[in-house]
């Protein structure tokens, strides 16, 4: 599996960078907006840094929803780096545009899903990513990692290429579901993959461990 960082701010990219297990990077408007990075020339160099930093994918996503607008946008973020990925919504046009950048060879990432359904038809227009926002399946009190399960099940069966990455987690419990329930790739903010460190057994072994070392040290 696969780790992806969900954010846009730079210090966290180098943490998970500098932890070793960071695979790319996926932001999106409000995470932009998070980091007061606004406007598209500010956005569009934002995501230069950020492949600057990552050597993996990274998702740039489209403001536009008509075809022809998420296309030009598309091929413009397309150009800022070799890592960028189209984040493309799951809509109408969308799919349509997903067709387009998948037979000229650049890499999308659909966003907004929240059914095996939509699933289906994203990667049926060959879209690289597949986006299952599992947290705001949860808030609407159905079961965000059911849904993975479901959508990978349907993938395996039909032998599907794009990978699902299990978006909107917001703690490491979900990390931990999304792998089981078949997640290609999670991506998450800083706080939930360092989460995965915590258990108190390990910090009561370690101390125990430094406290007898010290003890032999004195004798
Ligand atoms: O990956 C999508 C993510 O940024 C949305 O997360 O917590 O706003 O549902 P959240």
């Amino acid at each position: 599996m696969k780790f992806f960082i969900d954010t846009a701010n730079l210090d966290d990219i180098k943490e998970a960078k500098d932890l070793g297990i960071l695979d790319g990077v996926t932001t999106n408007p409000s995470l932009m907006a998070k980091e007061g990075i606004t406007g598209t020339a500010k956005i569009n160099k934002h995501y230069a840094k950020i492949c600057e930093i990552v050597e993996g994918d990274v998702s740039a996503e489209v403001i536009s929803t008509d075809y022809k607008g998420i296309v030009a946008e598309g091929k413009k973020l397309a150009k800022i780096a070799p890592n960028i990925v189209v984040k493309v919504p799951m809509i109408r046009d969308g799919v349509k545009a997903i067709r387009y950048f998948t037979d000229n060879g650049i890499k999308t990432n659909c966003t907004l899903v929240f059914s095996a359904g939509q699933a289906i038809l994203a990667a049926k227009a060959g879209a690289t990513y597949l986006s299952p926002f599992i947290g705001r399946v949860d808030d609407t009190n159905w079961d965000g990692i059911q849904l993975i399960e479901t959508i990978a099940d349907i993938f395996e069966i039909q032998q599907f290429e794009t990978e699902i990455l299990a978006a909107s987690i917001r703690n490491s419990k979900a990390i931990v579901e999304s792998a089981l329930a078949g997640a290609d790739i999670v991506t998450c903010p800083l706080k939930s993959i360092l989460g995965l460190l915590n258990h108190p057994l390990t910090d009561i072994g370690l101390a125990k461990f430094l406290a007898d070392y010290e003890k032999g040290n004195k004798k």
